[in-house]
This record gives C-alpha cells, structure tokens and sequence, in this order.
C-alpha cells in the first residue's frame, strides 16, 4: 500500500489545494437536540435513524482513513452526531492512530458523555478533543441543547480534560445574535488563565433545517470589538496552512482565544478536509448536497486487496475533481442550494 511521504501524497483538487484532514462521522444520531441542528420536533421519536447496518464498521472506517492517509491526510477529527454513542470508541482510535501518516487525533463532542470515557480514549491515542459549549448560563444551556444537556457535567468534562495528558482542549461556541451573545465575555472569563482555548463560531447556514437567517449572524469582528473593551488581544499566525480558526492571543499572557469566520471572512481559499459520513459517504465540502457513496465498494464481494486499490483510486479522482468553496460563493449559492448535508450527518 502506498503512504503519505510518497508522491501519491499530492493529490490536488482543481483549485491545487490538497487533502490533509478527514473528518469521520461515527453516529449519525446524538443525545442532544440543539435547535439549530436537531430541532426536536423535527428529530422526534419517529425519525428514523440510520439501522446499525447501514453505519459503517470499524473495519470499513479504517480502510476509508487508510486510503485518505495514502492521498496526504495526516489528521483525523471524529464527529458525529454525537460520537461518543458509538459503542467501543476506543477500539477505533487505536487502529486509526496506527495508521501510517496519522500524526493527530482529534474528537467534536458535545461532552455529556465524556468524562466517563476520556481514559480509554487517551490510553487509545486520541490527543485532542472539542468540546461544543454555547452558554455558561445552566437553563440557558439546557434550552440550547433542547432540553438534554447538564452543564455541570460538561463543565467536569472540561476540566477533567484539562487536566489529563491531552495536547489541546478546545471549546466551540456558536454565537447565535440575540440568544447567547451576552456569553461571549462570561465564558472567555471563566477559560481566560487555563490552556482551554475558546473558540466562537459564527452562525452558519449548514443544512436547511435551522431556517437561518444573515440578521442571526454575529460577526466575528463584532465579537472581536466586544472582547477588546474587556482584555486586549492581537493575532497569532495559524499553527498550519489553512488552520480553521482566526488565532488571537490575550496580550496580558492570559492565553489564547479564536474565531471560525465562515461568513465575514471565508477560508475556503486552503480548504484541505473530506468528510465521511456515518453510511459511507465522502463530501468534499460542509456545505454540499450529494456525496460519494463508497459503502457499495467497502462491502463487494472481492478481495481486500483489490478494494482497498479501488478505493484509492475513486478517493484520488474524488479530489481531483473538487472545486467546492461555498463560503465565499454563499450570497451565490445560497438560495439555489436547498438539500444541503445536515450538520448532524457531518459533524462540523
Ligand atoms: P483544529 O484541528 O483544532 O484546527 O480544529 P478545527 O477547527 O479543524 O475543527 P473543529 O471541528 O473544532 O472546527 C470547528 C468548527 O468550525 C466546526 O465544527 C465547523 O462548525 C467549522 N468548520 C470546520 N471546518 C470547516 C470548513 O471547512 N468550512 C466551514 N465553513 N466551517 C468549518
Ligand atoms: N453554525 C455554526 N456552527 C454550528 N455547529 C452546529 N451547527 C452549526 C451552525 N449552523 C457547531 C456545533 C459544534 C460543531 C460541530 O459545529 O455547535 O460545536
Ligand atoms: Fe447539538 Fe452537536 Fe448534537 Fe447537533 S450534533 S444536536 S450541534 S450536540
Ligand atoms: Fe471548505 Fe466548503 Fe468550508 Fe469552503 S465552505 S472552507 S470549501 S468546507
């Protein structure tokens, strides 16, 4: 088999930007319904879920990762839905992080259900996690996460996180204008002195459920503004090419905090992630409408050898083909595309 390092490493996509980071959806379910997601009269006890056969198995995730780690992916992030539902998490981490070319694994995870299972993971070679965190204010979260989530014990999660041999520990806040913006400053001074890194996400138009709308959207200058009246801060270069989040650096040495401008100032220019849904498919952008069914080739009746050439070779043309950057054609795009992917089939 072929390993990044050799020249099938560069793969390119029609805009030259190459394939470094594999985002897998594990479940396509979660334990939360946040409105802007999962609004629970939408995704109510009759929705249906994909049946445990239709998710793929561990062995079928490994083999999609193994043939992207050929083509230039270095860095895996686990999502979901919620990830931590899938049973026997750790099993997979392991036999991802051994992988050739894998140097970093991360997790997305709304964290109700970590603390339990951050040991295992850890022992596993997970080595950074995120975890989502839209508000401080206990009813307030627990509204957010449509009755569901228990703040304390994420907060116990963040802390237990933080305190363990993890690289990194992330928080994602999705500010919503007019619902949580007031938590913009509490959460910054409740994580300003820890190695916890906060990072506010604007609120995007992914799916087609949350009948978003631009006047919900707080810029991240805006958000920015607000900060500066409290603490000073200056940016930081990213840490790699096409990094996600703006880095910014509280001058006073307090840490670091970052911004995720999908709609002020689009990214797509660097863009290097592919998305595996939890059935199976490859998108190649957060905001497409059809992806690319490898679940057919993962299950034919052929030798393994043979499905793991040909899966290398449809996950090279797949990126060759790619021209996506939807964020910074959205004013375009926006009302033509109506069956985009949803957030919780994708993760993030
Ligand atoms: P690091 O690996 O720590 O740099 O994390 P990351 O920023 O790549 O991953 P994370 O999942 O924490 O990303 C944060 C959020 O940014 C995601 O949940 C999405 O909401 C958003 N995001 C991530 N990648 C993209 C992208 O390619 N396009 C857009 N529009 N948003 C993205
Ligand atoms: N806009 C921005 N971020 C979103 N997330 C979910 N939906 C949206 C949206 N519409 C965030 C989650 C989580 C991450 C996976 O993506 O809150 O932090
Ligand atoms: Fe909320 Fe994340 Fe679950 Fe969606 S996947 S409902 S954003 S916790
Ligand atoms: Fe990448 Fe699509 Fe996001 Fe642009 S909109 S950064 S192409 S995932």
């Amino acid at each position: 088999m072929k390993h990044s390092g050799d020249d099938s490493q560069s793969v390119r996509d029609t805009l030259g930007r190459p394939v470094r980071d594999l985002r897998i959806s594990v479940m396509d379910t979660c334990n939360y319904r946040c409105p802007y997601c999962m609004p629970a009269d939408k995704f109510d006890e009759n929705y249906q879920f994909l049946r445990p056969h239709e998710r793929l198995s561990f062995d079928e995730i490994v083999m999609v990762a193994e043939a992207f780690a050929a083509h230039g992916v270095n860095k895996l992030r686990l999502t979901g839905g919620e990830p931590l539902l899938r049973k026997n998490l750790p099993e997979l981490v392991r036999r991802l992080a051994s992988i050739e070319g894998i140097e970093d694994i991360a997790l997305t995870t709304n964290g109700l259900l970590l603390e339990k299972q951050l040991p295992a993971l850890i022992e596993a070679g997970l080595q950074r996690v995120t975890i989502s965190l839209d508000s401080l204010d206990a009813e307030q979260y627990r509204r957010l996460s449509g009755n569901r989530g228990e703040l304390a014990v994420v907060l116990g999660a963040v802390e237990q996180a933080v305190s363990s041999s993890l690289k990194a520990v992330k928080i994602n806040c999705v500010v919503q204008r007019g619902v949580n913006e007031d938590q913009i400053i509490p959460l910054l001074q409740r994580f300003r002195h820890t190695p916890v890194v906060v990072r506010f996400i604007e609120y995007m138009d992914v799916g087609n459920k949350n009948d978003w709308q631009p006047g919900q959207v707080l810029s991240a200058a805006d958000i920015l503004d607000r900060i500066q009246r409290h603490w000073p801060v200056q940016a930081l270069k990213p840490n790699y090419r096409g990094e996600v989040a703006a880095r910014y650096a509280y001058t006073d040495g307090a840490g670091e905090i970052g911004f995720i401008t999908s709609i002020s100032q689009p990214f797509c220019g660097d863009c290097s992630r592919a998305r595996l849904s939890a059935d199976g498919r490859v998108y190649t952008c957060l905001f497409s409408e059809h992806g690319h069914d490898v679940r057919p080739l993962l299950r034919a009746d052929i030798p393994v050898e043979e499905r793991r050439t040909q899966l290398q070779h449809i996950i090279a043309d797949i990126w060759r083909q790619r021209s996506d950057r939807y964020s910074e054609k959205r004013d375009a795009l926006r009302k033509q595309r109506d069956k985009k992917i949803e957030m919780y089939v994708i993760g993030g």
